[in-house]
C-alpha cells in the first residue's frame, strides 16, 4: 500500500448514526411497500449492506456495475454498463444506492437507463454528495453527507482499489488520485 496521507472526515460512529436516520426516512416514505434496492458496484456495497439492514420494510437487492471513461479520477466521460441487473423492475419501487455523486454523469446515465424499464417509482440514495462538482443536472433523493471537493476513501470508497475496507471515511491529502 502506498504512503498516501489522509485525514478522517467521518468516523464510523457518525456514519452509523446518519445511516440509521436515512433508513428511518426511507422506511417511512415506503411504508407498506417493498423496495428493490439496486447497488452500484463496487463502492456502494458497504453502505448498502448497512442501509438495508436498518430499514424496516422488505427489500430485494440487485447490483449494477458501470465503467466510466474520462479524465483521471473524474468520471466526466462516457459511462458504460458492465453488469446489468437480474431483476424485473417493471412497476416496482426502485431505490438506486450509490457511494458518491460527483459530476452526476454516472447516476444520470443509470436513472435514464432504468427508467426505460418502466419502474413504478425510482429514487436515488447516495452516501456522499460533492454538489459543487456537478457537470450535469442531477439531484439525489436521499443524501448522507454533502462534502466539498476532495478525493475521499473508506466505507466502500477506494483509491486504486485501496481503502474500501476502512470503517471511517477519509480525505486524501495529496494529489495522487490519477485512477479510481
Ligand atoms: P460521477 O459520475 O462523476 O458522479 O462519479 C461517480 C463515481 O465516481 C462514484 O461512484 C465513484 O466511483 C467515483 N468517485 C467520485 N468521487 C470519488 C471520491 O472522492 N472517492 C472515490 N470515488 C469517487
Amino acid at each position: 500500500m502506498s504512503e498516501t496521507s489522509k485525514e478522517i472526515i467521518f468516523s464510523s460512529a457518525i456514519i452509523q448514526k446518519r445511516v440509521q436516520e436515512m433508513a428511518m426516512q426511507i422506511s417511512a416514505d415506503y411504508k407498506g411497500r417493498e423496495l428493490v434496492v439496486i447497488g452500484v458496484l463496487k463502492g456502494a456495497f458497504i453502505f448498502m449492506a448497512d442501509l438495508i439492514r436498518s430499514v424496516s420494510i422488505p427489500c430485494k437487492v440487485d447490483f449494477v456495475r458501470v465503467a466510466s471513461y474520462g479524465a483521471g479520477a473524474d468520471s466526466s466521460g462516457k459511462v458504460v454498463l458492465t453488469k446489468d441487473i437480474e431483476t424485473s423492475i417493471c412497476g416496482r419501487d426502485i431505490l438506486i444506492v450509490e457511494d458518491i455523486v460527483d459530476t452526476g454523469v454516472t447516476l444520470q446515465y443509470l436513472v435514464n437507463w432504468l427508467k426505460e424499464r418502466s419502474p413504478g417509482s425510482l429514487k436515488v440514495c447516495a452516501f456522499l454528495d460533492k454538489r459543487k462538482r456537478r457537470k450535469v443536472s442531477f439531484e439525489a433523493d436521499y443524501v448522507g453527507f454533502t462534502i466539498d471537493d476532495g478525493f475521499v476513501v473508506g466505507y466502500g470508497l477506494d483509491f486504486s482499489e485501496e481503502y474500501r475496507f476502512l470503517p471511517d471515511v477519509y480525505v486524501i491529502k495529496n494529489d495522487k488520485k490519477d485512477s479510481k
